[in-house]
């Protein structure tokens, strides 16, 4: 549906349509990259002819949108797919299962220590895992039985947090690691406090209290215990409820003297509180961001949330939207400056009149319609539980995962 022609630099501004290609200059500098709008070229470089013409560059190449045909239209709707790996569900079940152990042993120092470590290795593959995909917010899971709910919080955090760090910090594989890690670990200390008799709405109903306010430290201490020696995942998980102004826990630090991966796990903390929230109040993703942009003025790190922010997209291509006119469509493409006016593919009147051609709307331009709502949610996927081997044996996980240097 798209075709890409050959444009004369300098008829660029009158054409619409996307870059379809690198321009390189003849000594092999990147002048505009490819997916560019020429839209927001027209805006952002009004010198762009010019830079082109210097370079002695005669023709680009632009993939236009031309209008679809209704049969073209119907078979992307039907064999549509979101273009988006996930994480294999596989392993976020594993590890979600196996923090559940950590919280049901909590009391047996050994096998806790040892569900730890085993968790810690597996944390680095996690890592791995998120720094190869590239959207996450796809891979977040919850119990499918609601058991394990404190566990796969764990792992989503540290599936947003490790996300978040990737995208800030391409080059640092160790610090996403770690991140990812602090991530997993960053509320183990409530294991204690949950065991310790309380329910888990009346942990969240004493989020101010005392006693919830030790598990920063509980949790750091229980992971230097069982050997974990890297100071960033222990200050991590010590300084996930500090804030930015200073008015956090258990150290009252402020803003930049709160460690970046704190502060990168804190924003992952509280966006994925918002997206878990049960009953009436549950919000879908997008519901998520709305309340995570709410939530954070002043409380966060910025530049942390717009990351987190820019990487998901408000409505990530594929959503299914409906407009403040009432019509519906699927989202084409979405720009990173302007998160919540993409490019929609409509959907309304193909039923009803099917001679009519399906169209193209782009927010941006046609400002006098914005979405309403997404239809379909990218959040938390139901995992069904692990299937247990053995009558109450759920700590046989710790064997089947402990390192190498510790099997008999
Ligand atoms: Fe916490
Ligand atoms: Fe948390």
């Amino acid at each position: 549906m798209n075709s890409i022609e050959m444009i004369a630099v300098e008829r660029l501004f009158e054409e619409e349509g996307i870059l379809a290609g690198d321009i390189l200059s003849p000594t092999g500098v990147l002048l505009l990259p490819s997916g560019l709008d020429i839209g927001s070229l027209r805006s952002a470089r009004p010198d762009a002819i010019e830079l082109l013409q210097k370079h002695r560059i005669e023709k680009i190449p632009v993939k236009k949108h031309e209008p679809v045909t209704v049969e073209e239209f119907q078979r992307l709707v039907s064999s549509f797919t979101p273009p988006i790996a996930r994480l294999n569900p596989l392993l976020s079940r594993v590890i979600a299962h196996q923090m559940g152990a950590i919280f049901t042993n909590i009391g047996n120092r050994e096998l806790r220590e040892e569900g730890v470590r085993s968790l810690f290795s597996i944390g680095g593959t996690l890592a791995s895992e998120i720094r190869r995909i590239p959207q996450i917010t796809l891979s977040l899971g919850e119990d499918a039985e609601r058991k394990l709910d404190a566990a796969f919080h764990g792992v989503n955090v540290a599936l947003v947090a490790g996300h978040i760090a990737s995208r800030l910090f391409p080059l640092w594989p160790e610090f996403i690691r770690s991140v990812t890690i602090g991530g997993l670990f960053h509320d183990i200390g409530k294991a204690f406090i949950l065991t310790s008799g309380y329910s888990a709405d009346i942990i969240k109903m004493l989020r101010n209290d005392r006693i919830t306010q030790t598990h920063p430290l509980l949790g750091e201490a229980l992971l230097r215990d069982a050997g974990i020696r890297s100071q960033d995942i222990l200050s991590f998980v010590r300084s996930h409820h500090e804030v930015w102004d200073g008015s956090g826990y258990p150290d009252g630090l402020t803003g930049e003297s709160i460690p970046v991966g704190a502060r990168i796990i804190a924003v992952a903390n509280v966006f994925h509180n918002v997206l878990a929230e049960k009953g009436e109040g549950k919000k879908r993703s997008d519901q998520a961001i709305s309340s995570l942009i709410a939530s954070t003025l002043g409380r966060f790190d910025h530049f942390i949330v717009r990351a987190l922010l820019a990487s998901i997209g408000l409505y990530p291509p594929g959503s299914v939207v409906e407009l403040s006119d009432g019509r519906s469509g699927v989202v084409l493409e979405t720009r990173e400056r302007n998160l919540i006016r993409p490019r929609i593919l409509l959907m309304t009147g193909l039923r009803r009149q099917r001679e009519l051609a399906p169209e193209i709307v782009d927010l941006r331009v046609n400002t006098s319609v914005s979405i309403r709502r997404a239809i379909d949610d990218f959040g938390a996927m139901p995992v069904p539980p692990l299937v247990a081997v053995g009558e109450g044996r759920t700590n046989v996980l710790f064997r089947k995962y402990r390192s190498p240097a510790r099997l008999e």
